[in-house]
Order: C-alpha cells, then structure tokens, then sequence
C-alpha cells in the first residue's frame, strides 16, 4: 500500500500529504484530514468535517508504531487508537480573494496509487509547508535519529572553540527527550540558557535539566568538583527548578580537588607568557590524576576507608610535587564525609542506566562540553582541554555502544571566537572596527571565568576538519542575529602557508597553524534585525545567501539557525535538514 512503500523506500521524503477520510477508532463518524505523514511515524495536519474540531484544526496523533498500512487501510498508532484510512488525490490548496487559504474539502473516498514524479513535487511542497505549520505550533519533533523509526542517541557537539550556544539547542531539543547526559570536561564548561528573559547558567549538570520531566546523567567521563556541582544544584533549586531524584552522578566520574585547582593555577604561573589560558577549574590536574592512576572515584565515597586512602595519598602526592603547595587535608576529608551520603544519593552506575533507557526505548541527548578545537587530540595542543569533547568521548564517557548513535549536531558560531590562548586564523582586534562589533553585539565574555572572548571571522576550513572529525549530521549556526549591520562579511574559505600554497588538511604544527593566511570570500551584509524571523524564507536574502554558502561549501545541512540569545530566537528547518 501506498503509504507504507512511502516511509520506507526514500529516507530523504520526511513529510508527505494526503486528503483523505478518515474514521476514527472504529466510530462510524466521518471525517476528512488534510494531514503529513512523516518518516517519523506521527502525524500532523489539518482536521475538516470532523465532529470534535472545528474546521482547519491542526492535530498531531501520537506515532505510529510500526507505519504498517494494512489492506483495509487500518494503521495503529502507539496510543493503541486504530485509523482506516483511504487515500484520495492531492487538491492544490485554493485561494479565496484575500489570498487567504481555504480549507480543502472533503474528496471522495477511493483507493489510489500515485505515480513516483507526483509524489516527489508534493513531497517537495510539503516539507516546506509543514515545518512552517510544526513550528508555528511548537511542534517541531525537535530531533533524534528517529527518523529511522528506532531512538537512538543524538549528540550536540561544539564545532569550534566552545561557547558556540551548545547548551541553547540542548535545551531546546531536551524539552523532547528523557534523559539528558554530560559525558566530558567539568566545570570548565559554562552554558548561558536564557528562558522568558532568566538566565541560566549551567557548568557540571546537563542543561536539560531544566526539562522536569527529563533526568540528567554525569557520565563517567567527566570530572567532578563536588562542591561546585552541589552548589549549582541549590542555585537551580533556587530559581524554583526542582532536580530531586532527577539527577545521577557517574560512580566512575573522577573527582576534581580544590587542590587540582590550585595546581592548575600554579602551573599557568609558572607558564607565564606562555600559559594556556585555562578556567583553573583543576581540569588538567585531574585528569592527569586519572590517567596517573591515582585518582579519586565518586563511588569511592561508598567506602569511607578507601576513599580516605586514596584522598591521603593523592594529597601528599601532589604536596610532594608542587613545593608550597599546603593541603588541609583533614579539613578536606571532614568536607567529603560530610557530603557523602548526599552525593551517594545521586551516585549510580550510570552505564547501566543509560543502557537500560536505551533498551527502554527512552530518548537520550547528549550535551557536549568544550568543543573540537579544544579535543586533547585534534585540538591546537597543548591549547587545549585534557578531555576529547569530539564524538568519541559519548561512547568512553557514557559508556554506549557507535551504534546506537543517531543524531550528531555541530553548533557552529557564525563566526568564531576562542577564550584563552592558541592559534586563531581568522582572529580580528576586538578593540576596533569589525571585531569589536563582533566581541560588543555579542556579548562576547566567558560564561565561566568572565573573560573577554577573541573574536574572528567563520573559518570553513577549521569546521570542515571538526565534519571530519565528528560525522555532524546537521550544523546548528548560532548567533547569526549577531552579523547584522554588518556592511561586509568575509567567509574563510581556505589556508595558504607562508609560500602560499593552499593547505588541504589541518596542521598539527602550531607554528604552522600560527603563519596560515586565510583566503577569504567577502559576502555582502544585511542591516535588518532578524531576531523575530521564524522562517529561513523570513531572513534578509543576503542573511540566506550566508548561511547557504556555508552549507555549500561545507556540506552539511543547517538545520538551525539562531538569532537571539532566548529560548524560542531560532529558526528550525526541520528534519528535512538532517543527513541520515
Ligand atoms: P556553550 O558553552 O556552547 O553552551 O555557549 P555559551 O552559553 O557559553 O555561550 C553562548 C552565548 O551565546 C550565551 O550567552 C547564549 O545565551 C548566547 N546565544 C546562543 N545562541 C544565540 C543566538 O542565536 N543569538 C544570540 N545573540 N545569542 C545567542
Ligand atoms: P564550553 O562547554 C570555551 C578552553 C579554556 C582554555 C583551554 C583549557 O562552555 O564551550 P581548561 O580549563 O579546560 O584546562 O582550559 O580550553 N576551554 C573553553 N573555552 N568554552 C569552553 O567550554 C571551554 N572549556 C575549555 O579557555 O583555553
Ligand atoms: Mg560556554
């Protein structure tokens, strides 16, 4: 039948429209639906002679669970409601004198079988259509690789030098999921979430917690400093977001000392000109601890005698190494056995967890932390984090198998910034002309440590290495409010070396990296305020011109589109804007 060749012959065709009547669980009343089927398995549409809706009504029925449209046209949803469906040709929507659209009534019942070239132009009009009708009403599916019809676990990553508004998709879209996890860095990572104009900012906990009906996971490959991650869970229960039983602590997570911060600290010092230009958040040193082998575990605390071993020897570890450095260590302990029963509260085998969710069917996000420029491996070493908030860190750091991997979303500033040290290409002053408007629209300090952020132009082929690296199936581009009144805006489309041949890989060489000269494509600006646009189509064509050079040169949809800094500022394209 008709329907079911369609969901699954073409992974591309998300939406596709039928007329038809339609009669509901069974009762004998008629009517008739102007609807979407998508891939996904919902449908959305318009409702017409229906008993209950007045005319034109959009209703959305839950998904249906397996899409098989029987011989006498019965599909069951997962609500257990059953429809008969009888599909009648497509009307084109009629205009009245206002050029308002009227309601298409009603056809005639009657089986038909539509011809591939039909179906391929009202799938065409139908995408459009519908993502404007979803996201009017709020309903856009947010994302999961769900559109293979089985959850998987979809990933927000940060494609740059972080601070790319990972944490204001992951709220977006976690309003869709179930469980919400942080699976690399620590409190390195700051996320601004703005909602009916409260800031939120979130640096150890999953921003989607701000979901009630989401839990959120610390994976086993993040640090932890307890008490930054118990005092920003009093500041949320502050703002009234209540997180009692929703949030679990990996019991593999590694803790974070005050001592580690210290040392970070000192090591920067002692760096000098040469420092990294670290959160001194303790993020190396705890890492270095972990990897030493002589870290401390949060489970560890489920054994006070253990833990109080480890704790000794890891202190006067590091006391042995850093002269001067003085640690209470009976202070300390005295803190740890204190929190203990309310960290072990939240303490589980969150591998478990997230693999039992899975198996549940449960929809799980993963927040990235950091980004790739910043990855300990592919990142501007040693200007990097001591963490791989690539791809790579949702399977080491949750503890889930590549192939239950579905959607992984690159945010993408639309232009660039970098806190802290290391090579930037595309680097502008921030003091004058262009960057400074850049660094001053943008708002441009650290949600972490308050610093102001270096600021350059977009560098394609820096995000053309982090596709590589990270397999994006959609870009997130953030921030593109930001580019207005700009007269002028240069796209980096290439490195050349200093003998000017162009370079068709990332150097590993800093010095290297350091001397590229961008070659840059100058496209025109727009002076409009686009903070109200909901629509691509709503955008300043030179605005729409931007953001598709960027997707043709790098490929890979752009299915969002921020332009402002507040919760509903985005424009969403919808699946149709996702590589399977
Ligand atoms: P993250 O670390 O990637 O989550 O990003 P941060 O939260 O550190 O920094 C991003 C900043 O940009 C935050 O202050 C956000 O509120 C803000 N932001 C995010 N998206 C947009 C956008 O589309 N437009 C504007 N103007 N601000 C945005
Ligand atoms: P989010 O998640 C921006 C940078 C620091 C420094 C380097 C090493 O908010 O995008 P670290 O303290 O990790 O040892 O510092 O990495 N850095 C970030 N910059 N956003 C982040 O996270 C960052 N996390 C680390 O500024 O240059
Ligand atoms: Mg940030």
């Amino acid at each position: 039948m008709l329907f079911w060749v369609f969901r699954d012959a073409n992974p591309c065709s998300q939406y596709f429209r039928f007329s038809f009547p339609h009669i509901a669980s069974l009762s004998s009343v008629s009517h008739s639906w102007r609807f979407s089927f998508r891939i996904t398995g919902s449908i959305v549409g318009r409702i017409y002679n229906s008993p209950t809706y007045v005319d034109g009504d959009v209703v959305w029925t839950s998904p249906i669970t397996n899409g098989i449209v029987k011989e006498n046209n019965e599909v069951s949803t997962e609500s257990g409601s059953r429809y008969f469906l009888s599909a009648a040709p497509i009307e084109e929507e009629k205009k009245d004198d206002a050029g308002e659209a009227k309601p298409i009534r009603p056809q005639k019942a009657g089986t038909m079988r539509m011809a591939p070239e039909n179906l391929a132009a009202v799938l065409q009009e139908m995408t459009g259509k519908i993502n404007e009708l979803e996201s009017s009403l709020g309903l856009q599916k947010g994302a999961s690789g769900s559109s293979s019809g089985k959850q998987k676990i979809d990933v927000v990553l940060g494609a740059q030098w972080g601070d790319e508004g990972k944490g204001k998709l992951v709220d977006m879209l976690s309003q869709e999921y179930d469980v919400c996890a942080r699976v690399a860095g620590g409190s390195n990572a700051g996320h601004t979430i703005v909602v009916d104009g409260v800031k939120y900012k979130f640096h150890l906990l999953p921003s989607g917690i701000l979901n009630p009906d989401a839990i959120g996971i610390v994976g086993n490959g993040v640090v932890v400093h307890l008490p930054s991650f118990l005092k920003e869970l009093d500041g949320l229960k502050k703002e009234g977001v209540k997180h009692e039983g929703r949030v679990f602590i990996s019991d593999r997570a590694h803790l974070v000392f005050d001592f580690h911060q210290t040392v970070d600290g000192s090591l920067e010092d002692r760096l000098g000109r040469n420092k990294i230009g670290t959160t001194k958040k303790g993020i190396g040193p705890a890492y270095a601890s972990k990897i030493s082998r002589n870290g401390v575990r949060v489970g560890d605390l489920r054994d006070w005698d253990y833990f109080e071993q480890r704790f000794r020897a890891l202190a006067e570890y590091h006391m042995r190494s850093y002269q001067g450095l003085d640690i209470d260590i009976e202070g300390q302990l005295a803190y740890y056995k204190s929190i203990a029963p309310r960290v072990l509260e939240m303490t589980c085998d969150t591998i478990e967890l997230t693999n039992q969710k899975y198996k549940a069917g449960k929809k799980i996000l993963v927040e990235g932390a950091n980004a790739a420029m910043l990855d300990i491996d592919f990142g501007t070493y040693p200007y990097v984090t001591s963490s791989n908030p690539s791809v790579g860190s949702v399977m080491t750091g949750l503890g889930v198998s590549p192939k239950k991997l579905g959607g992984i979303y690159g945010t993408v500033k639309a232009y660039c910034t970098r806190v802290g040290e290391g090579p930037f290409p595309t680097e502008l002053n921030v003091l004058v002309g262009e960057g400074s408007h850049l660094a001053s629209v943008g708002h441009e300090f650290g949600t972490t440590t308050g610093r102001p952020r270096r600021c350059g132009w977009l560098d394609l082929p820096q995000l053309k290495y982090s596709i590589t690296i990270n397999g994006y199936t959609s870009i997130n581009l953030t921030k593109l409010d930001v580019l207005s009144g700009l007269k002028e805006i240069p796209l980096g489309v290439a490195y050349k070396s200093k003998d000017g041949k162009y370079l068709d890989t990332m150097p590993a060489s800093l010095g290297q990296l350091k001397d590229v000269k961008v070659e840059y494509e100058v496209m025109p600006g727009w002076d409009e305020d686009i903070t109200k646009c909901r629509k691509f189509e709503d955008l300043p064509l030179n605005c729409q011109r931007y953001v598709q050079r960027i997707e043709d040169i790098c490929g890979v949809p752009i299915r969002w589109i921020g332009v402002g800094p507040n919760r509903l500022d985005v424009i969403d394209r919808g699946e149709a804007f996702e590589q399977e």
